[in-house]
């Protein structure tokens, strides 16, 4: 109820948050079948941007094409393409294929993730925990395999952009035990798993904007002529499909109860669509800034802020993506 209290100056129409430019943009969304993705792509369709649906289950993702053209008098400029965030091998099929189109793209939402709330542990197709690798390693790739689209798009004045939707709940890291992230020697809790990856998301957005040239200055400020920019975003807590591990009673219980007191999908886009499409979001708010459901520019943790934590992540990272040491954004 707080959160519909701090967010109560929003619109409650997503349409209305979204930046002047939008119509002709390309924009790739991930995770756009279920929850906040959903909102956010169609949105952005509805206003005449060019939309790749980055789904793990094409049929699902046309099928929403479907149903929003069904309302529409011309058809929306969207496309359903593979992709699975559980395999290094699909992110990087995804970004050939993309790649080979030769089109510009003006941002990339890395809004896919998962939450496992039944607690079991489980890994990616590459063998990293799950939510590390779903969450934070195949969106981190994608977005470095993506930059050559990105640039293609982005200016210096009006850069081309990299969202990752993250949580408030990186907040429950303190440190990225890079030496056991796989939880070997340590007891296993899907919160804890869950916050490592969100809080590795706002770490490399950090030292990814810092390798492409873009410098703190003061007052909040940023130096630098980079084409391309990282905005980081907590939507809120909302009720969306996070909870399909539990079982489906529970499930059920969940929706009806939390629905009264979580935002709904459409007001935990705005946070997304405001980060992908205005202007604001890239000013005097500092590197890759952390915006909060309120769409506001607010300090994510202190580790989160750790540089020297961010370019010992950004090495681990590259080395276990299999690029090379000296790679550049
Ligand atoms: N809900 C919240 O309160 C909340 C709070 C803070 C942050 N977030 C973040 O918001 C983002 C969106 O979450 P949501 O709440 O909208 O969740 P959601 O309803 O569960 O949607 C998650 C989306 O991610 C996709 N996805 C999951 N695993 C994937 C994989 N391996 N490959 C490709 N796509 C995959 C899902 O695809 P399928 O439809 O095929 O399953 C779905 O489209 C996540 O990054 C989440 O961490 C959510």
């Amino acid at each position: 109820m707080l959160q519909r209290w701090h967010t109560r100056h929003l619109p409650t129409d997503p349409a209305e948050v979204l930046g002047p430019d939008v119509k002709g943009k390309t924009f790739i969304v991930t995770g756009p079948t279920s929850g906040i993705g959903t909102t956010t792509a169609e949105t952005l369709a509805r206003a005449g941007a060019r939309v790749v649906l980055a789904c793990r289950t094409v049929k699902r993702g046309q099928a929403l094409i479907d149903s929003w053209n069904s309302t529409q008098s011309e058809p929306l400029r969207c496309e359903a393409m593979h992709l699975d965030l559980d395999s290094l091998d699909s992110v990087r099929t995804f970004a050939s294929a993309f790649l080979a189109k030769g089109e510009p793209l003006h941002c990339l939402l890395n809004n896919a993730g998962v939450f496992d709330m039944s607690g079991a542990f489980n890994r990616t197709k590459d063998g990293h925990e799950s939510h590390y690798g779903t969450n934070f390693l195949a969106p981190a790739l994608l977005s470095l395999l993506l930059m050559p689209s990105l640039k293609l798009a982005g200016t210096a004045s009006a850069p081309a952009r990299v969202v990752f939707v993250c949580s408030k709940l990186h907040q429950f890291c303190r440190r990225l035990p890079l030496d056991d992230l796989g939880f070997e020697r340590r007891s296993y809790g899907a919160r804890a798993a869950y916050a490592q990856s969100k809080l590795a998301e706002i770490q490399f957005t950090r030292e990814l904007e810092r390798r492409l040239g873009v410098m703190d200055g003061e007052d909040g400020s940023v130096r630098g002529d980079a084409t391309v920019r990282c905005v980081t975003v907590h939507p809120g807590n909302i009720v969306t499909g996070v909870v399909r591990t539990l079982p489906y009673v529970v499930q059920v219980a969940y929706k009806i109860i939390m629905s009264r007191v979580l935002l709904t999908p459409s007001e935990g886009a705005r946070a997304s669509l405001y980060a992908a499409t205005r202007g604001e979001a890239l000013t005097g708010t500092g590197r890759a800034p952390y915006f909060t459901s309120e769409c506001v520019a607010k300090s994510p943790s202190p580790p989160a802020l750790d540089d020297e934590a961010a370019a010992k992540l950004w090495d681990a990272t590259l080395a276990t993506l299999g690029l090379p040491k000296d790679f550049k954004p």
